[in-house]
């Protein structure tokens, strides 16, 4: 599996993948109606609006036609810089999230990040704290009158010499 920067060409793919993620991982932890609010926001301007922003997305798969295995991010930031990952089901404890969580890192850490944060939903806070992340707080989101349960997990980075 390679991983490389996605440029906006990607948007679609990335939306495609961001739902599967969702609707095949969520249902372990929501109510299907929290699932299925949960994939409604996601849309390709989505990302594009992202990488506008200046939100660095980093996408795997295994050739260069085939479909999306998984992404990353990172959100530049003055206090602590965001992160994100999301994979397909079908590529899920491949340790996939993994890579990409630690290209996001070392991109947050090139750019002078000592901490990264996420706002982790519950499928993904077990993987963060895994991948060193402490629990800060709740910070639960609200998508069409559905609350969607997440924590904000926070890393602090070691600086390398
Ligand atoms: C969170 C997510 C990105 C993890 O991706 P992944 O490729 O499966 O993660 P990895 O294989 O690198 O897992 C690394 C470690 O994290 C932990 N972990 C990952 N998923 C886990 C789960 N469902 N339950 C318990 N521990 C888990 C394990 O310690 C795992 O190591 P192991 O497989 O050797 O036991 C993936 O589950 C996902 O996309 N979830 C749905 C969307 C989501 O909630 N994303 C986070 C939003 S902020």
């Amino acid at each position: 599996v390679r991983i490389r920067e996605a440029v906006p060409a990607d948007a679609t793919a990335i939306a495609d993948l961001h739902i599967d993620s969702i609707r095949s991982l969520g249902p372990a932890f929501y109510a299907p109606a929290v699932v299925s609010a949960w994939a409604a926001v996601v849309t390709p301007a989505m990302y594009l609006s992202a990488m506008a922003g200046g939100e660095v997305f980093f996408v795997a798969q295994e050739h260069e036609q085939a479909e999306l295995l998984g992404f990353s991010s990172h959100i530049p930031a003055a206090g602590p810089h965001g992160v994100s990952v999301y994979v397909r089901g079908t590529a899920a404890r491949r340790g996939l999230g993994s890579s990409l969580l630690r290209v996001a890192e070392d991109r947050a850490r090139a750019h002078g990040a000592t901490q990264i944060e996420i706002q982790a939903s519950l499928p993904g806070v077990a993987f963060y704290r895994a991948n060193g992340f402490e629990t800060v707080a709740p910070s639960d989101v609200v998508f069409d009158g559905q609350t969607i349960q997440c924590l904000t997990m926070r890393k602090v980075l070691i600086v390398r010499d």
